[in-house]
């Protein structure tokens, strides 16, 4: 997805397409918002970054009127992006939806998504995320819409070990501080999680130093009571779902 944007000359001349339409999905707290912010700052793109709420709206026509209007805006620029975070908010399965405005919507936003011509040296890409992908209408998924799936998984022992260096950098830590204990404890756990595991290992010396006890730094013991106090966000049943709905609907890349 990104090397045709940054060498159009050359995707072009081998007539590879730019952009598309690409699918973020995975548990909550993975970090799919983080990535679709990082891709766009890759890309050097104009970046839309909608809500389904702002394409929402409950007076008849107006909703058609924006997607056409963000399409319209995003075709005029040389590179697009139109980032999308929790896209089964505006498309879920049509069979479910009782809205009259979600059934032309839906349709609208395919149509401007297939329609799109490739091949015009206009690079666009319809970046989505989802939490609940089995709730998308399948119609989402056909070639030339959003085609390309990627996975974002919970992370496992080696991202863990990252996430940990990165959330306490900057943090005045003991040096009984073991980073490989902290992965065996957090199996489960997402970024998310880890992230605020840290923030709250933090608090505890903080909030004694408030109360008036020496400063100290953060231990091995403030991390562990709060990886036992704080279970993971997502449960490993759940997690399961989002390998099952990739294997089923033909996962490309994890
Ligand atoms: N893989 C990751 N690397 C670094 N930080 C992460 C990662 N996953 C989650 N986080 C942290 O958790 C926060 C919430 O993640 P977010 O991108 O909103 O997850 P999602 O959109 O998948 O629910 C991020 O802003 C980041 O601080
Ligand atoms: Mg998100």
């Amino acid at each position: 997805m990104i090397y045709p944007f940054q060498h159009p000359e050359l995707a072009k001349a081998y007539g590879i397409d730019v952009g598309g339409g690409l699918l973020m999905y995975g548990p909550p707290g993975t970090g799919k918002t983080m990535f679709a912010k990082a891709i766009a700052c890759e890309l050097d793109a104009t970046m839309y970054v909608i809500s389904p709420a702002q394409i929402m709206s409950k007076w008849v026509g107006e909703a058609e009127q924006n997607v056409k209007k963000l399409f319209d805006a995003a075709k005029s620029e040389p590179k697009a992006v139109i980032f999308m975070d929790e896209v089964e908010a505006l498309v879920p399965s049509r069979r479910e939806s009782e809205s009259n405005v979600m059934q032309r919507v839906v349709p609208q936003i395919l149509q401007e998504l297939e329609g799109f011509d490739r091949k015009a040296g206009r690079a666009l890409l319809f970046l989505g995320a989802t939490n609940e992908p089995w709730t998308l209408d399948p119609a989402m998924m056909r070639p030339g819409r959003l085609d390309s799936k990627v996975y974002i998984p919970l992370p496992d022992a080696e991202a863990r070990f990252k996430l940990f260096e990165i959330y306490l950098a900057g943090r005045p830590i003991e040096d009984d501080v073991d980073f490989s204990v902290l992965v065996e404890n957090s199996s489960g756990y997402s970024g998310a999680d880890i992230k605020a595991v840290c923030g709250r290992a933090a608090s505890r010396p903080f909030l004694e130093s408030v109360a008036g006890a020496p400063q100290r730094k953060i231990g091995m013991c403030d991390l562990l009571a709060v990886l036992a106090e704080t279970p993971p966000s997502v449960n490993a049943k759940d997690a399961a779902k989002y390998r099952a709905w990739g294997e089923n609907t033909g996962v490309e890349v994890s």
